[in-house]
């Protein structure tokens, strides 16, 4: 059984999915504070809040569970720098209470929901696992600061965990019932979609003077189920070897933003106004991943690294959400 916080976001939604569909049995822990629950399509859906650490022990008892998927986190940039608190207290107090709670009931087995934001601005890109992790923002801090927790409960009390660092998620479940939708939404491909609907008149493109070919910030953009496909790669792997380790998630391909924006309108078939604006605090201009490590010791292949194909998922759960 598999305790999966935040399973009602927009990853663990699509991992939760997946769990489901290779047959694990699956319990979602989320406060709701941000996920949707109609997105949890497995398993069961229990509402409430890593801060009640006795109640997730109890819950872990109750359903036996033994590994964890922990995505339950605060994940926007701009409010970790306004919010410092609110980011501390929910990403890395919240875990120590989960990590108590599994310490309590001897579970032992944790894959964490970690990002790209740990390296802060690359020295060199693509950037592999070993590069140094000197985050810019509270957000890439904590998440920086659940690795470090993590690498050392390995070490004191025999915990075994992988940390996954996601470069930028995109895209949309095939059946286009789960997909992106925060609120408020500050992520490049939906705002894209949301003018390509008319519901937004057009996109701000943060910053056109990056040392970029044209100027603008270039990502690498993994499909939301190829990172689903490799939380599971990487729990089998925990009860298989019993390894820890930490994991870059990317294609190892970068596109500008005015790139993403000429693939919305193909795949669309709409123009999509853009106007320039200032550079966003904190963005780096590129930032690309390497995923051999995975690639070589999980296996793990994207099924979907085409860019035009993650917008077109992401297109149709956009029409069929909010069109
Ligand atoms: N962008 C725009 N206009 C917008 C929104 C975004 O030009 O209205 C640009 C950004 O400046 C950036 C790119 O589009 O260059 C992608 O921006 P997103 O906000 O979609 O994603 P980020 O790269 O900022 O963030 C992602 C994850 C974070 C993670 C971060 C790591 O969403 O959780 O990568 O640096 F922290």
């Amino acid at each position: 059984m598999i305790l999966v916080t935040g399973g009602a976001g927009y990853i663990g939604s699509h991992v939760v999915k997946r769990l489901g569909e290779k047959g694990y049995n699956l319990v979602v822990y989320d406060n709701l504070s941000k996920g949707h629950r109609e997105m949890v399509k497995y398993g069961r859906l229990v509402e409430g809040d890593l801060s009640e650490t006795s109640r997730l022990a109890g819950l872990i008892q109750e359903y036996g569970v033994t590994g964890v998927i922990h995505f339950a986190a605060h994940c926007l940039v701009g409010e970790s720098e306004e919010n410092p608190h609110k980011y501390y207290l929910n990403n890395v107090v919240n875990t120590l209470h989960l990590l108590d709670a599994m310490l309590k009931t001897g579970v032992r087995r944790i894959v964490f929901s970690s990002s790209a934001a740990v390296y802060g601005e690359p020295l060199r890109v693509p950037i592999e696992e070993d590069h140094p992790t000197v985050p810019t923002n509270v957000y890439g801090q904590t998440k920086l600061m659940i690795e470090n927790i993590l690498e050392k409960y390995a070490l004191a009390y025999d915990l075994r965990y992988a940390a996954l660092r996601y470069f930028n998620a995109a895209g949309a479940d095939e059946g286009a019932a789960i997909g992106e939708d925060h609120k408020p939404e500050s992520h490049l491909i939906p705002l894209v979609l949301d003018v390509a609907l008319g519901r937004k008149k057009e996109i701000t493109i943060f910053g056109t003077d990056y040392d970029t070919p044209d100027g603008t910030c270039v990502r690498d953009y993994i499909h939301v189920s190829d990172l689903a496909e490799a939380h599971i790669l990487a729990l089998e792997d925990l009860v298989q070897t019993g390894r820890s380790s930490v994991y870059n998630l990317g294609n190892g391909k970068g596109f500008s933003v005015r790139e993403v924006i000429e693939t919305a309108e193909r795949v669309t078939g709409k123009k999509i106004g853009a106007v320039e604006g200032n550079r966003r605090k904190g963005d780096p201009a590129r930032l690309v991943a390497l995923s051999a490590r995975i690639m070589k010791k999980l296996g793990w292949r994207p099924a979907c690294a085409d860019l035009e194909t993650i917008v077109a998922t992401a297109w149709n759960f956009h029409r069929r959400r909010f069109g």
